[in-house]
């Protein structure tokens, strides 16, 4: 089956993103025209290398590419400088030069994590991403952000790389689990009301489910790069307009960090996004109607639509918002379906939203 390609094209370096039921088969004939030598290095995590790595191996041996690779244990706890460290040492023992590449295996964990030691090892070489959930299809392996946590916080220690190329297999999807599937649903919404109100009635009509068939989700999946990717190529650095792609995630941070990061980030998104669909809607920032059409779909996917936590709790993580500064925050706000924008408040303005958004 043939698949889709979406075409990046930062100013730090332009790559196709191939979306497609077979890309991790056909992995190798993709990739060795790309990689500067046929040296390569896979690093994935302990759920997605007993399903995925061999056939990526097998793929790339074909094409006479040969990987080494290293495994660490899965999940957010795991993307640390720790275990950063520990993948530079065994890119170093596996005696890769400037011209080897790293593969990313996985999640947006993966992705986070391989992309930045690429970044480091040996002041930076190439890497490609090989994403296997749904977020990291349509968020986090473009773009070109990689980072780790820090004990104060997500995502603290990063650097900006462009991958040499995205490969999406939509096959690899089957086998997540229902609520990180969902995790990555909770994105696709998001662009659906950023950009793109014919997605929105899509998804309305017909909500994603990793079961379905591999030319729905190759094209809805297709669709969301293609969204992100005119955030990100007009603002490769998150001066302005790519800040819209937070939508939701100025209150859904909040949560997630209420919930002592127990709750997944797409979950915490979710609720994020009706909560301030509901505040723009009483504020008169957005259109009527709106928060009832975004919570219907957002339930649809099987999603939280309201927040566990009371506003008093979160308006306390949402000070410490990165996107922050000393009087307030820039609130990415929905207008209409299909329609967002950027909005300076005081965080006195935040609270109040919040409050309005999840109730007091
Ligand atoms: N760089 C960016 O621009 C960006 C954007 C959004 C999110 N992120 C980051 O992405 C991370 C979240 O990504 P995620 O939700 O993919 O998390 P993840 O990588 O931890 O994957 C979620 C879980 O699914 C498992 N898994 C992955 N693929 C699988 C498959 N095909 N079958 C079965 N299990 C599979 C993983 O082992 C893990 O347990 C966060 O760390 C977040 O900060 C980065
Ligand atoms: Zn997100």
């Amino acid at each position: 089956m043939s698949g889709e390609t979406v075409h990046i094209a930062p100013s730090s370096g332009s790559y196709d993103v191939i979306v497609s039921a077979s890309a991790l088969c056909n992995a190798g004939e993709h990739l060795a025209p790309l990689l500067p030598s046929r040296s390569a290095f896979i690093i994935t995590d302990s759920n997605v290398a007993p399903l995925y790595l061999d056939r990526l191996r097998s793929s790339l041996a074909l094409r006479g590419i040969h990987a080494a690779h290293a495994v660490f244990p899965a999940g957010e706890a795991s993307k640390n400088l720790a275990t950063l460290s520990d993948l530079l040492e065994a890119m170093a023992a596996a005696e890769l030069t400037r011209s080897s590449t790293v593969i990313a295996l996985g999640g947006g964990v993966t992705g986070d994590m391989a992309g930045l030691a690429a970044a480091l090892y040996m002041r930076g070489i190439s890497y490609v991403q090989v994403p296997t959930t749904l977020l990291a299809m349509v968020d986090s392996s473009v773009g070109g952000k990689c980072a780790v946590d820090l004990a104060a916080g997500k995502n603290l220690a990063g650097a900006f790389l462009q991958p040499l190329a995205v490969l999406a297999d939509t096959s690899t999807l089957k086998t997540l689990d229902d609520e990180v599937f969902a995790d990555g649903c909770a994105e696709v919404i998001k662009h659906a009301v950023l950009a793109d109100s014919e997605l929105f009635d899509i998804l309305a009509e017909r909500p994603l489910n990793k079961d379905d068939d591999d030319l729905y989700l190759m094209t809805v999946i297709a669709t969301n790069i293609g969204i992100k990717r005119r955030f990100v190529e007009a603002d490769e650095r998150e001066q302005g307009l790519r800040k819209l792609l937070n939508l939701g995630h100025s209150i859904g941070h909040a949560v997630e960090a209420a919930s002592g990061y127990t709750m997944g980030h797409g979950h915490a998104v979710a609720i994020g996004l009706c909560a301030i669909a509901r505040a723009s809607e009483r504020l008169g920032w957005a259109e009527e109607g709106i928060a009832e059409r975004i919570e219907a779909v957002v339930a649809a996917h099987g999603l939280p639509t309201e927040s566990p936590f009371p506003a008093k709790e979160l308006i306390g993580f949402a000070r410490l918002d990165k996107k922050s500064d000393d009087y307030g925050i820039t609130l990415a706000i929905p207008k209409r379906i299909g329609s967002a924008e950027l909005r300076y408040v005081s965080f006195g303005e935040f609270a109040y939203a919040i409050e309005l958004g999840v109730g007091a």
